[in-house]
């Protein structure tokens, strides 16, 4: 239950290509502003970084404006601003931290530098409420897939395990490009693949007894791209038509098969009963009901956020942030530095 007292937290992220305003208050969602750059990355089959920075610079204000009209608030009302210090593209970051520490200064408002992958979690917070600790957290995005041990979202995270290879968004985005589909790959594999069967049997990375020894909470995706794209040159070799559905679906299949089995195994091994989806990927359809499956199996209970908040946006910053002024964390300097590389286990720079 949402109350007057609960802090009023702005959050912003520019960390890929998409430049985010949110404002929550407490764990209710008041505005979550989007601006995307992805039309000009499209023809590149990727993001450009210098393209979506000087994207990132146009948008900020007009979005921050946006924002603040929808929440019904000004930045003098905010607690508190949080704002993505990393993982992601060093330019992008800088204009968001820029831009965060500029709004803090001149409204003198404390500020929270965050950790985009932490925010992905706490982004469901905003749906399903406070998160139950522990947690097991499967982080699913284009730069990112993890398994993470959640034991208190505010003071870090335990690696669990990480792709070895390619991240599951990215082996989307690059199988989506040898079926001739536009990028970003996920929306318009996950829209084929619902016309076609999964019938084609691809690979299933690091699930082998062998493999498993040391690998267990691991991913690897790179194995699964190479295999679609020998079996889509063969067709072509063969002079026969590519069926797209069927390939998108047996493809799918084959990363939500992996994903779900990893991140169950998980919470068994640990014995937690809780499993949190975050990230552009958990967007996918057949992740959340392969998962809804599986869990309800094992008694596990699936917290997966709507489509919207799973992909790159700034509600999931502001949760972040409500969730650290809730729990007492400091602020950070003025001076925070933004930080590409920022490790899961740091949930503040
Ligand atoms: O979290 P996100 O918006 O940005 C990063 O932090 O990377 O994730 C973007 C990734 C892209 O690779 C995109 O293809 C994938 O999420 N994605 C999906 C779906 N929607 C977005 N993948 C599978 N199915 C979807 N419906
Ligand atoms: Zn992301």
């Amino acid at each position: 239950m949402s109350t007057k007292t609960e802090p009023l937290v702005l959050g912003i992220e520019t960390s890929c290509d998409e430049t985010g305003v949110g404002i929550v208050r407490g764990h209710t969602l008041l505005a979550d502003e989007i601006a995307s750059s992805v039309d000009e990355h499209a023809r590149f089959g990727g993001v450009v970084p210098e393209v979506a920075s000087r994207a990132h610079f146009e948008a900020m204000v007009p979005t921050m404006q946006r924002a603040l009209d929808k929440a019904g608030v000004t930045l003098a009302d905010v607690d508190a601003i949080a704002v993505t210090a990393g993982p992601g593209l060093a330019g992008a970051l800088l204009v968001g931290v820029a831009a965060a520490k500029a709004y803090a200064l001149a409204a003198g408002k404390p500020i929270y530098g965050v950790n985009h992958l932490a925010a992905h979690v706490a982004v469901d917070t905003l749906e399903h409420g406070a998160l139950p600790e522990p947690a097991i957290a499967l982080l699913v995005s284009g730069g990112h897939s993890s398994l993470l041990r959640v034991d208190d979202l505010a003071g870090g995270v335990v690696p669990l395990g990480a792709t070895i290879d390619d991240a599951a968004g990215e082996a989307f985005d690059k199988v989506a490009r040898l079926l001739g589909l536009p990028f970003p790959g996920g929306p318009p594999i996950d829209r084929a693949a619902r016309e076609g069967e999964a019938s084609i049997a691809f690979p299933r990375g690091l699930t082998a007894p062998r493999d498993l020894a040391e690998h267990r909470f691991d991913f690897s995706f790179s194995g699964l791209k190479t295999a679609v794209a020998r079996w889509v040159e063969a067709r072509e070799r063969a002079g026969e038509p590519v069926p797209v559905a069927q390939v998108a679906a047996s493809f799918q299949e084959a990363v939500c098969d992996v994903l779900t089995v990893k991140a169950v195994d998980a919470c068994r091994e640990h014995g937690i009963e809780t499993l949190v989806i975050g990230g552009g990927v958990a967007a996918n359809s057949r992740i959340r009901s392969m998962a809804q499956e599986r869990c309800d199996k094992y008694g596990i209970t699936l917290r997966v956020p709507r489509p919207k908040l799973c992909t790159d946006n700034g509600a999931m910053v502001a949760a972040l942030g409500s969730h650290l002024v809730a729990a007492g964390a400091e602020p950070g300097r003025l001076g925070l530095p933004s930080d590409s590389a920022m490790p899961i286990t740091s949930v503040t720079a």
